[in-house]
């Protein structure tokens, strides 16, 4: 199902949060050129239009997880990493098999489902980091991962 852009995605940092609509928009369109059959040139043409939104968007990400020092930012390229190869991977059977309802709901389901899960699970983690760094006016070094018991 198509879900607008709501305030509940939103992470508290205005340019990550644009680049969330704008990647909810590129996931749409692709949607809706599996739907509308464009022909093949019109689907593969929705593809690479998503392809460059989310390596755009994943750039940024990582500039800005860099630029806070965020601790897991190596677990969070992983998820990006696991996305373009899931979108290289929906490319290829469009191309072998053409457009469908199946294919459609396949690629709604790993964009616009996958970044509501991704923005909920790990966008808010780094956002949480900067927070917390800009309160106290210096990094602070956070984890998901519990410490270690010296024992
Ligand atoms: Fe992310």
């Amino acid at each position: 199902m198509l879900k607008d852009w709501s305030e509940v995605y939103s992470i508290g940092i205005d340019e990550i949060d644009q680049q969330h609509r704008g990647f909810f928009n590129a996931s749409h369109r692709l949607y809706q050129a599996i739907l509308d059959r464009e022909g093949r040139d019109g689907v593969i043409e929705a593809v690479g239009f998503m392809r460059h939104y989310a390596e755009t968007h994943f750039q940024a990400e990582e500039a800005f997880m860099r630029a806070h020092a965020y601790p897991d930012l190596e677990a969070h390229l992983r998820q990006h990493g696991r996305f373009m190869r899931q979108l290289d991977a929906l490319e290829g059977d469009l191309r072998t098999f053409g457009p469908s309802q199946q294919l459609a709901d396949r690629a709604l389901e790993m964009t616009q489902d996958w970044l509501i899960d991704h923005i909920a699970d790990e966008d808010v983690l780094y956002a949480l980091h900067v927070k917390s760094e800009d309160q106290s006016g210096q990094p602070r070094v956070t984890s998901r991962h519990p410490p270690i018991d010296p024992t």
